[in-house]
C-alpha cells in the first residue's frame, strides 16, 4: 500500500526534484498535498514554483500556501544558490507557467485538518524547507504528533560543517526556534542531513543520464541542475552540487539505499556563531534519549539512477 505523504517544501531546485521523484512513484507514494513556505526564496516565489513543478509533472496535486517567514527572526533566502526566481535555469528558460491553483486552505491547517481527519499512523510529513509550518502545526494541534506516522526531513548536519553558517544547515538556520520545537517534540523523526546529502553529488555522468534518460522531465530538470550546480561546484570544488532534498523521498521509495543511525539530537537557539546547530550525540556521550534516526551513508549511484528511472515516468 502507497505510503501517504504531504511535502512541505521552499522550491529550490532540489525540492523540485523531490516533488518530480515523489509524483512519480506512484505505487510507493501517494502525496496528499504540497505544502509551502519561504525559505530558498520569499513564499510568492516557492508558491509559484511549486505551481509550476506540479504542472510540469502533469499530475494532480494540491498546494498550500504556509508560512510566510520564521517564527522568530527575519527570513534568510538563498538566491545566491538557486537564482532570482528560485528555479534558474543553465539555459535561461524558464519553466511553462502554472495551470495549478494555490489552496484556500492555510497549508498549517491542511496538514492539521488531514492527519486529525486520515487514520491513525497513516500520514506521513516531510519537510524540506525551514521547519516553520511544522512546527507552528505542532503548537496549534500536538496531538498529531502521536497520530502520524513520521516526520521526515531534510536538514542539520552531525560532522558536516555547515552550509549557510560554518555550524548550521540553511533549513535549520533560517527558523532555529522552529526547528528546536520539532526536534524536542517526540515526534518519530528521520533526518537527512548534509552527512548525507554532501555524499549525493550531480556529477557530470549522473546529469548526462538525467538528461539523456529522464524522458522529457529529466531533460528540464537537467536544465535546472546545471544551474544549481554552478555556486555549490565554484563553493566546494566538488565534481557537483549535492542534491539534498530528493534523499528523503528515495528513503521513503526505497530505504535500503541508506544507513540509518538512532542518535539524539538537539538544535542549538543560542545567539552566536553556533546558532542553528544540530548538535548530534553520534555516541550517546549525554545519555539523552535518541529522538531521530540520521542518515549516515548511502548508495549515490543508486540513488541517482532511481530519480533518473522515475522521472521517465513522468
Ligand atoms: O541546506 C539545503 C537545504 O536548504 C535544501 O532543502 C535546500 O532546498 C534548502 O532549502
Ligand atoms: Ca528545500
Amino acid at each position: 500500500m502507497a505510503k501517504r505523504i504531504i511535502l512541505d517544501c521552499d522550491p529550490g531546485h532540489d525540492d523540485a526534484v523531490a516533488i518530480l521523484l515523489a509524483l512519480a512513484s506512484t505505487d510507493e507514494l501517494e502525496v496528499l498535498g504540497l505544502t509551502v513556505v519561504g525559505g530558498n526564496v520569499p513564499l510568492h516565489s516557492t508558491l509559484l514554483n511549486a505551481r509550476k513543478v506540479v504542472t510540469l509533472a502533469q499530475r494532480e496535486c494540491k498546494v498550500f500556501a504556509g508560512c510566510p517567514r520564521p517564527m522568530m527572526r527575519d527570513i534568510v533566502t538563498a538566491e545566491h544558490v538557486h537564482g532570482e526566481t528560485g528555479l534558474d535555469s543553465g539555459s535561461g528558460t524558464p519553466l511553462g507557467e502554472p495551470t495549478v491553483p494555490v489552496e484556500s486552505t492555510h497549508a498549517v491547517n491542511f496538514i492539521v485538518e488531514t492527519v486529525r481527519a486520515e487514520p491513525e499512523n497513516s500520514v506521513t510529513l516531510v519537510a524540506i524547507g525551514p521547519l516553520t509550518n511544522i512546527a507552528v502545526a505542532f503548537a496549534m494541534a500536538p496531538d498529531i504528533i502521536p497520530r502520524m506516522h513520521e516526520l521526515v526531513i531534510m536538514g542539520g548536519a552531525g560532522f558536516e560543517p555547515g552550509n549557510i553558517t560554518p555550524a548550521a544547515e540553511f533549513n535549520i538556520y533560517v527558523d532555529p526556534q522552529a526547528a528546536r520545537a520539532v526536534f524536542d517534540s517526540g515526534v518519530n523523526l528521520i533526518m537527512f542531513g548534509l552527512d548525507i546529502t554532501h555524499q549525493m553529488l550531480i556529477t557530470p555522468p549522473r546529469l548526462e543520464a538525467v538528461n539523456r534518460d529522464g524522458g522529457r522531465v529529466g531533460t528540464v530538470v537537467a536544465d535546472l541542475l546545471d544551474f544549481f550546480n554552478q555556486y555549490d561546484i565554484s563553493k566546494y570544488g566538488w565534481e557537483g552540487a549535492p542534491l539534498h532534498d530528493p534523499c528523503t523521498i528515495a528513503y521513503l521509495i526505497e530505504p535500503a539505499i541508506f544507513e540509518m543511525r538512532k542518535m539524539h539530537v538537539v538544535v542549538d537557539t543560542t545567539d552566536g556563531p553556533s546558532l542553528g546547530r544540530t548538535v548530534t550525540d553520534w555516541w550517546g556521550a549525554t545519555q539523552e534519549k535518541p529522538n531521530a534516526m540520521v542518515a549516515t551513508g548511502g548508495n549515490a549511484d543508486r540513488f541517482f539512477g532511481l530519480i533518473t528511472e522515475r522521472l521517465k515516468l513522468l
